[in-house]
């Protein structure tokens, strides 16, 4: 099984774009929606949390996760992928192997290719850009981008309580982007840093043109996806091992009714998640 990870919904946004890719393979969705957001929490905590997720899916047969999640990829998994996978993997039995990815290269190797002005913007999470992670990235990729970050700490909050078309979220998209264009006002190209952010995009598309600043705003899904299918063509050594049923499962740490109402605006299609303790 392909394992797919996030603090809440946002990663159900990727496993749709993979799972369009890559059809044939069983995936096994989490989400640790009792303790989402991660976004405003400490290196420390993001860490513990998704080690325990990692954990916990590898437990239920995952050969392979993805950390659907940037504020995941971004405080976690240089650390999990250093420290945590060679202990792991020297316990596996015959011989298996179990790896960790995040959303956050796949993203860089695409993104200095859809400017012009060589502006980027990156809309995300407090944790994610104290990190710091995207700007060091692109720039490891392309040193003459100019990159802003723009944190957007209410908008996961938003989106998990189901108020992403309210009044009060047309004020914070309104918030956030103003001041990335104003800070930089050559940006035309705008990635979507957080997998929840794609839930509305077109609310941000919508605020960007009624500023005058109209951009590519960039969602992960499909880059991600691709990656991964490239990924998986040139390691036969986790391929090998992962079945392929073309099923799906959902899980997540809070109620699974809740989940499973709420997963369908990020789907539309229905679901029926498992709530799940580790
Ligand atoms: N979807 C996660 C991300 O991509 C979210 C964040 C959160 O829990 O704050 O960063």
């Amino acid at each position: 099984m392909i394992g797919v990870f996030d603090s809440g919904y946002g990663g159900l946004t990727i496993l749709q774009q993979i799972r369009k890719v890559l059809p044939e393979y069983d995936y096994l969705y989490l989400g640790d929606n009792a303790r989402a957001p991660y976004g405003t929490r400490s290196f420390e905590c993001i860490y513990r949390y998704t080690l325990d997720a990692v954990s916990y899916l590898i437990r239920q047969g995952c050969g392979l996760i993805i950390l659907a999640c940037n504020t995941a990829s971004a405080k976690a998994l240089r650390t999990i992928q250093q420290h945590d996978l060679p202990l792991i993997n020297k316990k596996m039995a015959n011989g298996q192997k179990v790896n960790v990815l995040g959303v956050i290269r796949p993203t860089v190797e695409v993104v200095p290719s859809l400017t012009q002005t060589k502006h980027v913007g990156v809309l995300a999470t407090p944790g994610t850009v104290a990190s710091d992670s995207y700007r060091i990235e692109l720039l490891k990729q392309a040193p003459d981008l100019i990159v802003t970050q723009q944190s957007c700490p209410m908008w996961v909050p938003l989106i998990e309580v189901g108020e992403h078309d309210s009044e009060g979220a047309k004020y914070f998209i309104h918030k956030y982007l103003q001041e990335i264009i104003t800070r930089d006002p050559m940006i035309d190209t705008l990635l979507l840093g957080c997998t929840h952010y794609p839930l509305i995009k077109q609310a941000i598309d919508a605020e960007l043109t009624s500023l005058g600043h109209p951009c590519n705003t960039i969602a992960q899904g499909e880059i991600v996806a691709h990656s991964l299918a490239d990924y998986l063509r040139r390691h036969p050594e986790y391929e090998t091992q992962l079945t392929r049923n073309g099923s799906c499962s959902y899980l997540t740490t809070d109620d699974a009714d809740r989940f499973s109402t709420a997963a369908e605006l990020f789907l539309t299609h229905p679901v029926s998640a498992t709530r799940v303790e580790y």
